[in-house]
C-alpha cells in the first residue's frame, strides 16, 4: 500500500522535473518581454530558480535518497501555453501582459505544489526538508507578488493600447450619449504607457 512518504517522493519528483524544465524556459520568456522590469524579474527569478534545483536536491537527500525527476505533464503544459501565447502576441502592446499571465500560473502551480509538500515534510517529521521548502514556497509566493505589481505598475495599462483605448471611449461616449460626429474628447488617457510606445 502507498504511503504519504510515497506521495510526497512523487510530488518531489514532479517539482525536481518541473524547475528544471523553468530554469529552461525562463531566458526565452525574457527575450520574448519587451518591458526592462519584467526582463529583470524574469531573469532575478531565473536565479532563484536554479537554487530550487539545488534545494530539492537537498530535499532528496534529508530522506536518503537520490533526487530524481519524473515528468511533469502539468508544467510541460504551463510552459507550452506560455510559448503559444509569445508568440500570439510577439509585437502587440500586450506582449508583457501576456508573459505575466503564463508566468503567474506556473508561479501559482508551484505555491500550491510547494504547500503541500512543505506540509507533508512535516507531517514526516523532517524538519530540514520542510524548512527547505518552505524558503521555496516564500520564494514562489513573493516572484508571484512582484509579476502582479508590474502587472499592476505598467503592463495591464500598456495592454490596453491606443485602439482598446479608443474602443473604450466610444463605449463610454455612447453610454453618456455625447457621441458627435468628428468631436472628439480629450483623454487623460493618451499619457499612458501603451500610447507613447508608438
Ligand atoms: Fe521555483
Amino acid at each position: 500500500m502507498k504511503t504519504l512518504k510515497d506521495l510526497f517522493l512523487d510530488e518531489l519528483a514532479d517539482m525536481y522535473d518541473a524547475e528544471r524544465r523553468i530554469v529552461k524556459a525562463l531566458p526565452k520568456m525574457a527575450k520574448s518581454a519587451t518591458s526592462a522590469e519584467l526582463k529583470n524579474a524574469i531573469q532575478s527569478h531565473l536565479k532563484e530558480t536554479q537554487g530550487h534545483v539545488k534545494k530539492l536536491e537537498q530535499v532528496f537527500q534529508s530522506f536518503d535518497e537520490k533526487a530524481k525527476g519524473q515528468t511533469c505533464e502539468a508544467t510541460v503544459g504551463l510552459l507550452e501555453e506560455g510559448d503559444e501565447i509569445a508568440a500570439d502576441f510577439k509585437g502587440s502592446p500586450a506582449i508583457n501582459a501576456a508573459l505575466i499571465s503564463a508566468a503567474q500560473k506556473v508561479e501559482h502551480y508551484e505555491m500550491a505544489s510547494y504547500g503541500c509538500l512543505h506540509e507533508w515534510a512535516g507531517l514526516l517529521g523532517n524538519i530540514e526538508a520542510a524548512g527547505l521548502l518552505e524558503q521555496i514556497l516564500e520564494e514562489e509566493k513573493a516572484a508571484n507578488e512582484s509579476l502582479t505589481e508590474l502587472a499592476r505598475a505598467s503592463s495591464n495599462e500598456e495592454a490596453l493600447g491606443e485602439s482598446d483605448e479608443k474602443d473604450a471611449e466610444e463605449r463610454a461616449d455612447k453610454r453618456s450619449g455625447n457621441l458627435r460626429r468628428g468631436v472628439r474628447p480629450v483623454s487623460a488617457s493618451r499619457n499612458r504607457a501603451g500610447s507613447m510606445s508608438r
